[in-house]
């Protein structure tokens, strides 16, 4: 184990949980960088602390938001297909995992899986999740890691069962990547697979704008308030007076870029300082949160190529608004 495992008591559910959570120190110069920018950017890695963890959370129950629901959907059809493609004893292992919902239903699919790792770097949701998860799989190796998946993690470094590995990527998290950042998250992930493991990818379709946007503009707001944590976040971690009630959440489709795209808009000329700086935003101009990018299939299969990932299979919901890829290790390009 390395030096960063957190101590496991006897009676805890959890066979090992490991740190890396990234300091604090990054989120501030990450925040000063990317509103002295133009245009002003803060990753979307952001949102996830534990309101915004619980707010995505809101978002996937909205009517709107189809992506969830739809990924499910297919999960549950092919559940049995994947189970016979991992075989008995699979180490189940989950990047940006989350509430581990959907995985439950691939656990309970799978053949006397022997592990399950989760991964995110959302650390209070994480590990309550994986606790969760343990408590309801007597007999599974459930271990939860904090991590940023953009940053190499070497799993070898890691007290992991031996057996062949699926690794489930889940969410069209992908997408929230700028198509190079996106290869290098595929890459990062590809160094876990040894020949004959897989991952399990699921990523959001092109389709319908009108679609799109209502799904990061939900009626009921949960999106904007999502959007908004940010400031919030802002507010109370890195000691800024930015008032939330200063912007308004936008969601842009660009169809360039085949992405939605959220931004906080200035309702007014707006003047708040984060960690002692000061920060001017005239009214309309906008900072810009996250990108979510859409893929054909055959869009997805080039960014996997770049990261030498081969797509063995893909299955989609009838309408094609979602896919989930079988990906294998391709040759290094
Ligand atoms: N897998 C779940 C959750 C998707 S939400 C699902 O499909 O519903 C995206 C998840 O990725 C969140 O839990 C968030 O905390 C995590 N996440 C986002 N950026 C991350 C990063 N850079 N490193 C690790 N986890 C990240
Ligand atoms: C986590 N990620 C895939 C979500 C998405 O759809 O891009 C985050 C999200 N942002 C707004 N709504 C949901």
């Amino acid at each position: 184990m390395t030096d960063t495992a957190t101590a496991i008591t006897p009676d805890d559910p959890l066979d090992f949980f490991v740190d890396l959570h990234p300091p604090v120190a990054d989120f501030r110069s990450d925040v000063l960088n990317g509103l002295k920018a133009r245009p002003r950017t803060i990753p979307p890695k952001y949102f996830y602390d534990a309101d915004g963890s619980a707010l995505f959370d809101a978002i996937t129950a909205t009517p709107e938001y189809y992506v969830t629901r739809t990924e499910l959907s297919i999960l549950e059809r092919i559940a049995p297909d994947i189970a016979e493609r991992a075989g008995q004893g699979a180490i189940v292992i989950e990047p940006g995992s989350g509430s581990s919902v959907k995985i439950s239903t691939l656990l309970r699919a799978l053949d006397r899986p022997k592990a399950y790792i989760g991964s995110d770097i959302s650390k209070e949701h994480l590990i309550a999740a994986c606790r969760d998860l343990a408590a309801d799989h007597p007999g599974l190796f459930v271990g939860a890691v904090c991590a940023d998946f953009t940053a190499p993690l070497d799993l070898s470094e890691l007290d992991i069962p031996e057996g062949r590995r699926l690794v489930f990527f889940p969410g069209s998290t992908i997408g929230n990547f700028e198509p190079a950042q996106a290869v290098q998250v595929l890459k990062n992930i590809r160094s876990w697979l040894r020949p004959g493991d897989a991952l399990l990818l699921g990523a959001d379709r092109i389709k319908d704008p009108a679609i799109l946007k209502a799904a990061y503009d939900d009626a009921e707001g949960v999106t904007a308030a999502f959007n908004l944590n940010l400031l919030k976040r802002i507010a109370r971690e890195l000691g800024s007076d930015v008032d939330p009630a200063d912007f308004s959440h936008r969601a842009i489709w660009n169809d360039d870029r085949a992405r939605i795209e959220m931004h906080l808009e200035a309702k007014r000329d707006v003047a708040f300082t984060v960690a002692g700086e000061r920060f001017e935003i005239p009214e309309g101009e906008t900072i810009h949160t996250e990108n979510s990018h859409k893929f054909s299939i055959e869009s997805f299969s080039d960014l996997a190529r770049k990261a030498s990932l081969s797509v063995r299979d893909t299955w989609s919901d009838p309408a094609e608004h979602f896919t989930l890829y079988w990906l294998e290790r391709g040759s290094e390009a």
